[in-house]
């Protein structure tokens, strides 16, 4: 059995981290030094081994965000390995490009719908309750949610994707819980829109968004790794004590 060491590097913990955002944010943090646990969810595809073999610092590991099995089991398997981790990024997500999109005069699925809160709202939640003795540790504590402007009620104008939308929405919601909660206790958090991306969410890369996923990762650690609670540019407005839904420009959403 591998050991708990004591560690130097600061030490993460990425969801959805095969392809797509979590892997760019997964090479991301390696490269600058950082020990990151990626969550395995198609231990088919190559890329997180490919980065493996040029990283020792990195981890990989079996993780389904929407199994309480699975979420559990990764947290015991972290849990062996490291003595903390300072910063969880939430980057697991599905969509369901061939129903979702259909109008309210369509035939709706709603086990899509259902499997769309399992993952994106239901799954972060998962995660934080398993790792939170893991964070506890931890000086940093930074809970970090990649949502999407998708969610904003204020701010909706599609007329479907009830599904993921809603998804988003009750992510955001179950991320003003936690916030009410951890904050008092030294928790930090980030809620995020990245961007539109070329990943794989409709099943192949979506060749026809604007950023690559390298490019929304460094906006994304940019401000994932940023203490926001001291920027002038920023005071008298405080990040850390407000929960605030940020794009990649930076641009603040309403919930
Ligand atoms: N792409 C955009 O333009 C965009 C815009 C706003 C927000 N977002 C959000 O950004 C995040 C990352 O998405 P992405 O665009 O990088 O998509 P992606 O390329 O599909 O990456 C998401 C990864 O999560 C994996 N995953 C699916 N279900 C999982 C589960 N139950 N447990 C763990 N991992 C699971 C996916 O595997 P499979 O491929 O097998 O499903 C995939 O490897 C998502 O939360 C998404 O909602 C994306």
């Amino acid at each position: 059995m591998t050991q708990t060491q004591p560690s130097t590097e600061p030490i993460a913990l990425v969801t959805g981290a095969d392809r797509g955002l979590g892997q760019a944010l997964t090479a991301a943090l390696l490269a600058r030094g950082w020990r990151v646990f990626a969550g395995q969810y198609m231990p088919e595809w190559p890329q997180l081994g490919e980065l493996a073999a040029t990283y020792p610092l990195l981890s990989l590991v079996p993780l389904d965000v929407s199994s309480d099995e699975s979420v559990a089991a990764a947290a015991r398997s972290v849990a062996q390995q490291a003595d903390r981790v300072d910063l969880i990024i939430n980057c697991a997500g599905v969509l369901s490009p061939h129903t979702d999109g259909r109008s309210i005069r369509e035939e709706q699925d709603y086990d899509e719908m259902h499997r769309m809160y399992r993952v994106n709202a239901l799954g972060p939640l998962r995660v934080v309750e398993a790792f939170l003795p893991l964070v506890e540790p931890s000086a940093l504590k930074r809970l970090c949610f990649i949502s999407s402007e998708a969610g904003s009620i204020n701010r909706a104008e599609r007329t479907s994707w009830f599904g993921y939308c809603s998804s988003k929405t009750a992510l955001n919601m179950a991320v003003r819980l936690l916030f009410n909660r951890l904050r008092p206790r030294g928790y930090t958090f980030r809620l995020y829109h990245p961007g539109w991306m070329r990943t794989y969410m409709s099943g192949q890369r979506n060749e026809a968004a604007t950023l690559e996923p390298e490019q929304a990762a460094v906006s994304a650690l940019g401000y994932f790794l940023q203490d926001r609670g001291y920027d002038p540019h920023l005071a008298p407005r405080n990040d850390e004590d407000r929960l605030v839904l940020r794009d990649n420009r930076g641009v603040e959403w309403p919930f």
